[in-house]
């Protein structure tokens, strides 16, 4: 039997997101990591993580390689699939943003218009997209899965950056240029950011 989406019902949350962050005593947001493969995304995921753990701040990381195992193992690489891939992750880090987590998404994202979708499903604020920058010869000089030598010989398709495109943001909320600095500069360039913008501390709505 198919669903019929007009018999499907709201429940309003009788805890609000707002009661969530007064009583964690900071603001939840999705941080939306964007870059190459092998740019830094998932180390400075990982290490923002271990330092909100470290100060008491609830926080997740959603990962590329790691949901890619569970919920989106059915997709692939294309256009259509990474649409899918984003958009699912989007629902995931907008219910992880109203439990009262910072969500940190590492993914590369590469097409504006899927980051759009899934900046318009928060409300203004609450979506910081982070350009990690990084040249591809770097990151391909990196290439820390081998991945990118195996995209020059064809045996990966459709890799980003070499078979397939990266559509740099326009307007991200911050850069971090990670051919220039080390992963822990990079970290602290997050965390100056989210403190002079008052999200690791409860703010009124
Ligand atoms: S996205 O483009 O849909 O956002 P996502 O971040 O989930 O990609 O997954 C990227 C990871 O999948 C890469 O870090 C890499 O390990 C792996 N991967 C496998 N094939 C490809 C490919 N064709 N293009 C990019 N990444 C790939």
């Amino acid at each position: 039997m198919s669903l019929n989406h007009q018999q499907l019902f709201w429940h309003q949350a009788q805890v609000s997101k707002e009661r969530r962050n007064n009583l964690n005593d900071h603001n939840s947001c999705v941080i939306w990591l964007t870059g190459l493969s092998a740019s830094g995304k998932s180390s400075i995921a990982n290490q923002l993580d271990k330092y909100m753990y470290s100060r008491e701040i609830r926080s997740y990381v959603l990962d590329g390689d790691n949901v890619r195992h569970g919920l989106n193992k059915d997709l692939g690489f294309s256009p259509q699939d990474r649409k899918e891939n984003i958009r699912r992750i989007g629902e995931v880090a907008r219910l992880f943003v109203d439990a009262g987590l910072i969500t940190i998404a590492a993914f590369i994202s590469p097409y504006r218009e899927d980051r759009q979708m899934v900046r318009s499903m928060f409300p203004a604020g609450d979506f910081i997209e982070v350009y990690v920058k990084c040249s591809i010869d770097v990151c391909e000089q990196r290439d820390p899965k081998g991945l990118y030598k195996m995209a020059r010989t064809n045996q990966v398709k459709e890799f980003t950056g070499i078979s397939a495109p990266y559509e740099v943001s326009e307007k991200p909320e911050l850069v971090i240029e990670t051919d220039k600095q080390t992963i822990e500069e990079s970290v602290m360039q997050l965390i100056d950011y989210l403190q002079t913008h008052g999200y690791l501390s409860y703010q009124e709505p």
